[in-house]
């Protein structure tokens, strides 16, 4: 198990790191926006004023049960905050990877750039066998990084509650075998 304190992934264009405090004004910014919103079930929009403390706040304890490993996506070439990427034990052996990053930074591969190291890294670190992954319907750009991973759709879906639409919205089951990475 690596420690939240020296975890570090280096990508030739990004270091994944956990996020601190320091990290609280670039989240509140990027996540105040409603075209990240609405493709993720945990965002309300708006944002809370309090949102990314209260995200902080319980980072440590998640990282040590293992339930929500959040890495922040740190860009090299200006040091800019990006977004967050998660890898979740959700219950015993079955495993979830989730993303987000601000919209100035769509567009440029980097989720897809951190999602590879990231599950290198879990693969090698956790034995897993296979990891998961879920979009909502429509979500075109979510499907592309994940299609480009080696993510298969497994044909399951399930309803997730958006905070952001108050609503359930569907959503689609992906996976990714360790043979396929
Ligand atoms: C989903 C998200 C993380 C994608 O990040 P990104 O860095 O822009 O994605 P990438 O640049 O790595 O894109 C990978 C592939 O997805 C596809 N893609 C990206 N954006 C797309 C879009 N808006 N529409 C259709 N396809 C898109 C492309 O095929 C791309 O491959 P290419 O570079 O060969 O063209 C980003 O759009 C985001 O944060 N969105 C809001 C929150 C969210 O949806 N999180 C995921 C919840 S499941």
């Amino acid at each position: 198990m690596v420690g939240r304190e020296t975890m570090l992934l280096e990508t030739e264009r990004m270091i994944l790191r956990p996020p601190y405090v320091g990290d609280a004004d670039a989240i509140q910014a990027l996540a105040d926006n409603f075209g990240v919103a609405r493709w993720m079930s945990t965002f309300p929009h708006p944002y809370p004023e309090d949102g990314a403390l209260t995200y902080l706040n319980d980072r440590e304890s998640k990282w040590n049960d293992r339930s929500d490993m959040a890495l922040a996506l740190i860009e090299r070439r200006s040091g800019a905050f990006m977004g967050i990427l998660g890898v979740l034990l959700k219950e015993e052996g079955f495993w979830e990877v989730g993303y987000w990053l601000g919209e100035p930074f769509w567009g440029k591969g980097y989720a897809t750039e951190a999602t590879r190291a990231a599950l290198v890294w879990a693969f090698d670190t956790f034995g897993m066998d296979e990891v998961f992954a879920r979009h909502f319907v429509g979500n075109a750009a979510s499907a592309g990084v994940l299609k480009k991973c080696g993510f298969r759709y497994t044909g399951e879906t399930s309803q997730l509650f958006s905070k952001s639409l108050d609503r359930e919205v569907e959503n689609l089951w992906m996976v990714l075998d360790r043979n396929n990475q």
